[in-house]
């Protein structure tokens, strides 16, 4: 049989230790997985206590954090953690007072060195320690001898992202990433301000929001529009340890699956248009944008200083979709990372919150602008000066994410809907849905089965 294996590499020179390097392969089997993960509140149970109480999460982004006594709350289900600035560094603490429980912080951003209950006014330090109890004369003293703080959770920097974790004792959490160092610290996240935050609610389980993202097999068909200006068969999809994983997919070249692999179409000009190339004097066939791309890009790294030269030219023109187990999709661009998670609804296994942060990489230049891939809407202001509000949107609202992203909304309940059917035995995953194979077989591990 003639079986097309889609692995692609798109740098076949690429050494072994460069980031482009295709890794080696990592054999998953062929198992059908079945169909309760996504509906059984069952499920839902399981990985709250083997997954999102027991792994690293990223909470958020360094530079949402930059003044001592900045804080953002992390939701995940029923847990809501204060992520904070404090004068040693940036701290997690459960958002719930020692005393009876209320939550200590409602508003999602700010700024406090002092986090007072809304209920007694019991007041903390931002650093988690206890600094006032209300008529603490009216106390026994056995009852509040051991000065009751904020309780901790585990909390690190990693690459400009703020990761998280409930669990007793986490592994150390390089070890546990999956990526290889130097992979997200090349793009410089600490540098790069979030332009953007759109929370929206989804008609599915959590992982059909994770799969969908996790491959490039649907673009054709969900996403016709990207066909002249997505290399959608040309993927290299790589397996790294502990669930993680990415898809480079080249940008810039009209699909295989497209019979015209000359004509400089539309989508085209317009991505030679903003890496700074006039398409009207553009001499070559559709086939050299890509790498027209990435040279006009190198140019204005030189001309405004900066420093491409850390990146493989695929880095500059192509997306690189970075998965970190358990919920985390993240596109990576020189100019932009899109931080995608996928968190689990509070009550329905068939809803999950859809969380991105667009984050720009500050460019100093009256005459650049983002991609408008990027869809950011108009009004948006690039310079990241003032963090934008969480922008939250129900079912049934238009999330406004853009043309491919409200696709992918408007489809996946109807993926939700017919797995549920009598008729649907089980997933049949091919090898350009690797990536999901290797995310459930670490999530199976996970859950110890
Ligand atoms: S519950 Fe917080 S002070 Fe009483
Ligand atoms: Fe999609």
């Amino acid at each position: 049989m003639n079986r097309i294996i889609p692995t692609a590499i798109l740098n076949p020179d690429a050494s072994p230790e460069s980031l482009e390097a295709k890794q080696p392969a990592i054999n998953n089997g062929a198992e059908i997985y079945g169909k309760s993960g996504y509906f059984s509140h069952e499920q839902v149970e399981q990985e709250w206590e083997k997954i999102w109480t027991d792994s690293w999460l990223i909470a958020g982004v360094s530079t949402d954090l930059p003044n001592v006594g900045d804080y953002f709350l992390f939701r995940v289900r029923s847990e809501s953690l204060i992520i904070t600035k404090t004068a040693e560094g940036i701290k997690a603490f459960y958002n719930v007072c020692p005393h009876r429980g209320a939550r200590l912080i409602t508003e999602e951003r700010g700024n406090k060195k002092v986090f007072v209950c809304p209920f007694h006014s019991w007041s903390f330090h931002n650093n988690g320690e206890l600094r006032t109890i209300t008529d603490e004369d009216t106390f026994q003293e056995a009852v509040i001898c051991h000065r009751p703080g904020l309780t901790a959770a585990a909390c690190q920097e990693y690459a400009g992202l703020i990761f998280i974790s409930m669990a007793d004792q986490p592994p150390a959490l390089a070890d546990v990433i999956g990526l290889p160092e130097g992979y997200l610290e090349n793009y410089q996240i600490d540098k790069m301000r979030v332009v953007r935050h759109v929370r929206s609610e989804w008609g599915s389980n959590w992982k059909v929001g994770v799969e969908a993202f996790y491959e490039s097999y649907h673009l054709h068909a969900v996403h016709p529009e990207t066909r002249g200006v997505m290399g959608d068969l040309n993927v290299q999809y790589d397996l790294y340890p502990h669930g993680a994983s990415r898809m480079i997919v080249p940008l810039g070249q009209p699909s295989p699956r497209q019979a015209d692999q000359t004509t400089v179409n539309e989508g085209l000009q317009w991505m030679l248009q903003e890496s700074g190339v006039d398409p009207a004097t553009f001499e070559g066939s559709a086939g050299d944008v890509r790498a027209a791309i990435q040279q006009a890009k190198r140019d204005r790294s030189s001309r405004l200083n900066l420093g491409y030269d850390r990146f493989a030219d695929g880095q500059l023109s192509d997306s690189w979709a970075t998965g970190i187990f358990p919920n985390v999709q993240i596109g990576c661009h020189p100019e932009a990372i899109f931080l995608m998670r996928f968190m689990p609804h509070e009550t329905d296994p068939e809803r999950f919150w859809y969380d991105t942060m667009t984050l720009l990489f500050p460019v100093n230049d009256p005459d650049y602008c983002p991609p408008a891939w990027m869809g950011l809407p108009e009004g948006t202001d690039a310079t990241g000066a003032v963090r934008p509000e969480t922008e939250t949107f129900l079912l049934n609202e238009d999330p406004g994410l853009g043309l491919v992203l409200n696709q992918d909304a408007d489809f996946l309940p109807s993926v939700q809907e017919g797995m549920r059917s009598k008729a649907f035995k089980g997933q049949l995953w091919g090898e350009q849905e690797q990536r999901l194979r290797h995310f459930h077989v670490e999530l199976e591990r996970r859950l110890g089965r």
